[in-house]
């Protein structure tokens, strides 16, 4: 058996090919297959004269998502919607498929979700997931070069790790626990012990908000590296968030291209990527006639804006303490700041990572945590770290869904997942 992604090798030869039939175009005493294996498309060409009567009558019945068994040689042809061509010796049918429930029809994204168990087979749905395989794989390769190890943080857990405004509370044999929001807290130990770490999986978040870039269960990487200061975890993101950009359009192109991503941004980034600080952004927002005060966060419009003109990811700095989580480090020159980084993605996609230098001092980080109003007893083990051998450190989480979101050019965050949940909806 042959695979598709493997097709010049078996230029002008007979193969065999295993997979399905999304689409039928008939014409007399010829049937055109448009079929697909999982790794590649290719229209199959079946003739009446060719494969005789009996094969071609059973050819004739095939409906859309029956799975076949094709045999043939397979050529280069220029006219074929993928480039490559079958012409039938033997068609098996391997199962009948039932009436198809995504037709060739416009459907709604109501539908769609319903039936996301079969939206994932089209080509589209096909592209972003792999584009979402070539970004994992390299990010893994980024980080296992750059001397970090993976090293995994639990889900279920004692406390909050970015406020609890958004936290899935579980019940624990009678004990509340909650779905991790993040795995940072738990790097931030493994540091002492493996010095650069990350961790990749789900966390969960229970936002209430309804929009086109929040997910309630998403994948995040989370690096953290002891000794890391500011500028160099900056320096850091935007190593790796060239490297995925890079990787994508090298391994992808056919993908990017089903999307019909323009990719003339993808293909002039290049860091060192701009930065502003929070009080320039603010003052651009309010140029900009955005009803903002100094103190408050942005909002998936003010990132849109921010983001909006900008070519290449953006760096915004230094925000205010009190929007930020409790555990990021002062900003030595204004106590009222943080040493913290949201990344924007360009063309108005909003933020793709946010990192921080964190606290690092024992008394400080008790203080902060006491301002903040959370029980230190939750957070004992954390603080603890600080006791034993502290150092500066820095980390970031990425995530994946928003990157994809904004690498694929698509519109909304439920289509970079295989199976989202979201405010409404968790199934299939
Ligand atoms: O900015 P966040 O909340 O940062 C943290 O969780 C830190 N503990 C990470 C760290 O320093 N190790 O989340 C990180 C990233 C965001 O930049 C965004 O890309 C993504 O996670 N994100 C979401 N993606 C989809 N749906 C949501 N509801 C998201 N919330 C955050
Ligand atoms: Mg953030």
């Amino acid at each position: 058996m042959a695979f598709l992604k493997d097709i010049e090798k078996y230029k002008n030869q007979k193969v065999t090919l295993k997979g399905w039939v999304f689409n039928i175009r008939s014409s007399g005493s010829i049937c055109f297959l448009q079929f697909r294996d999982g790794t590649g498309y290719i229209q199959i060409v079946v003739s009446r004269q060719d494969v005789g009567e009996n094969i071609f009558n059973k050819v004739k019945k095939i409906t859309l998502e029956t799975s076949i068994k094709a045999q043939g040689k397979v050529y280069p042809e220029k006219k074929s919607p993928y480039g490559w061509e079958m012409f039938a010796e033997n068609i098996e049918i391997i199962q009948l498929a039932e009436n198809y429930p995504l037709g060739k029809k416009q459907h709604g994204p109501d539908f769609l979700l319903k039936n996301r168990h079969l939206w994932i087979r089209s080509p589209r749905q096909a592209a972003i997931l792999k584009i979402r395989d070539r970004i994992v794989q390299s990010i893994r390769r980024f980080l296992a070069e750059q001397g970090f190890v993976l090293t995994d943080a639990p889900i279920i857990t004692p406390t909050a790790c970015e406020g609890t405004t958004t936290l899935f509370k579980i019940d624990y044999f009678g004990k509340p626990a909650y779905l991790s929001q993040s795995g940072q807290l738990y790097l931030e130990a493994l540091i002492y012990s493996l010095g650069k770490v990350y961790d990749f999986g789900p966390v969960f978040r229970a936002e209430k908000s309804k929009t086109r870039r929040h997910l309630t269960e998403f994948w995040m990487m989370d690096a953290e590296a002891a000794f890391v200061q500011h500028e160099e975890n900056m320096k850091i993101q935007e190593d790796l968030v060239y490297f995925l950009v890079q990787e994508t359009l090298k391994h992808c192109s056919k993908e990017l291209k089903i999307l019909n991503r323009d990719t003339k941004i993808l293909k002039n980034i290049k860091p060192p990527f701009p930065r502003i600080t929070y009080n320039q952004a603010i003052e651009i927002l309010q140029k900009k006639g955005v009803k903002i005060k100094w103190g408050e966060d942005f909002g998936a419009d003010e990132e849109a804006i921010l983001s909006q003109e900008s070519s290449q990811p953006l760096f915004i700095e230094k925000y205010p303490a009190t929007i930020k989580a409790f555990y990021m480090q002062p900003d030595p020159n204004n106590k009222k700041l943080v040493l913290n980084d949201d990344l924007l993605a360009p063309e108005g996609y909003g933020e793709i990572i946010g990192g921080s230098e964190r606290i690092w001092d024992y008394n400080l980080l008790k203080k902060k945590i006491k301002e903040f109003n959370i029980p230190e007893k939750s957070l004992s083990w954390y603080l603890e770290l600080r006791l034993y051998g502290s150092v500066p450190h820095s980390g970031f989480g990425l995530g994946l869904e928003r990157f994809i979101t904004w690498i694929t050019g698509i519109h909304h965050i439920r289509e970079s997942i295989p199976f989202p949940r979201t405010l409404t909806r968790f199934q299939p």
